[in-house]
């Protein structure tokens, strides 16, 4: 595993030793269809977890980062982290293995992380390009407020209710929805006592976030700007998408090739 480090030449990372991040990697990816999980899945040679990881462990704080994979990729992984790691780094980091669902790929996150963490970020994988600036916003906006945190961008098609036979019941006003994103933001107590007690009855009523599993605990759900380079990869088609923020160059420095060296399970 990789140490903390208290002197770190060239950067001066924010005393916030408390911070826990949980990066979901260990979806199977049916709906892509691509033959691997969908965060070993590449993009220009570079699996999407190794974005993930490299702009988490960008963050200018000390913290610890836990990479949930599925068993079968766990190895791959720790390979990952070990060329993405710069040796200097603060972050350490990380990888366990996830569960069937979601919910329990972060519930095994937020079980791996250190006693002392009081602040967690959840991203999915599967959003490689979500901007260190995002998570900042995230971040800054639990430390202020106390309350879970999420990115959210309006809904821009008109939606239909519709039924199992598809036929349209009613158009449902799009005024008051917006679409959540990840990472979101909660303070570890909350969201480790929302996993802990979260009641999943049916196979059907699996939460699909975080912030649903502590809003049904009754904590408050708060939402800032999300940002639209934070695309979740779920069908072929958001591969095209994802393919454009790279050859387009709209991601910055961010998306450099990674560093190297160290970390362990
Ligand atoms: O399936 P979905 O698109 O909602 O997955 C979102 C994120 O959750 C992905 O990064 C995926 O790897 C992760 N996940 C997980 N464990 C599961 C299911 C999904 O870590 N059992």
């Amino acid at each position: 595993m990789n140490s903390l480090a208290n002197d770190i030449s060239g950067s001066t990372p924010h005393a916030l030793p408390s911070l826990g991040v949980v990066l979901v990697a260990a979806g199977r990816g049916e709906r892509l269809g691509a033959g691997a999980p969908k965060a070993f899945v590449e993009l220009h040679g570079r699996a999407l977890l190794e974005f993930g990881i490299g702009v988490v462990t960008s963050l200018p704080h000390t913290g610890h980062l836990v990479v949930v994979a599925p068993e079968s990729h766990a190895a791959l992984a720790l390979e990952i982290v070990d060329q993405v790691l710069p040796q200097e780094s603060p972050w350490e980091v990380s990888v366990v293995h996830g569960g069937r669902e979601r919910h329990e790929s972060v519930r095994f996150g937020l079980e791996a992380l250190p006693e002392s963490v009081e602040t967690v970020l959840v991203h999915d994988a599967a959003r490689p390009f979500a901007s260190a600036e995002l998570f900042e916003r995230v971040l800054a906006e639990v430390v202020r407020t106390g309350d879970a945190v999420v990115p959210a961008l309006p809904v821009v098609d008109t939606l239909k209710r519709v039924d199992e036979d598809g036929i349209v019941h009613e158009t449902v006003d799009r005024a008051t929805l917006v679409a959540v994103q990840t990472p979101q933001g909660f303070v570890r107590e909350t969201l480790a006592a929302a996993h802990a007690t979260a009641q999943i009855q049916r196979e059907n009523d699996a939460p699909t976030d975080d912030a649903e599993v502590v809003q049904r605990a009754g904590a408050r759900v708060r939402t800032i700007e999300g940002e639209q380079r934070a695309h979740k990869l779920t069908t072929p088609a958001d591969l095209a998408i994802l393919e454009h923020f790279l050859t387009e160059n709209l991601l910055g420095r961010e998306a450099a090739p990674a560093g190297s060296h160290g970390a362990s399970l």
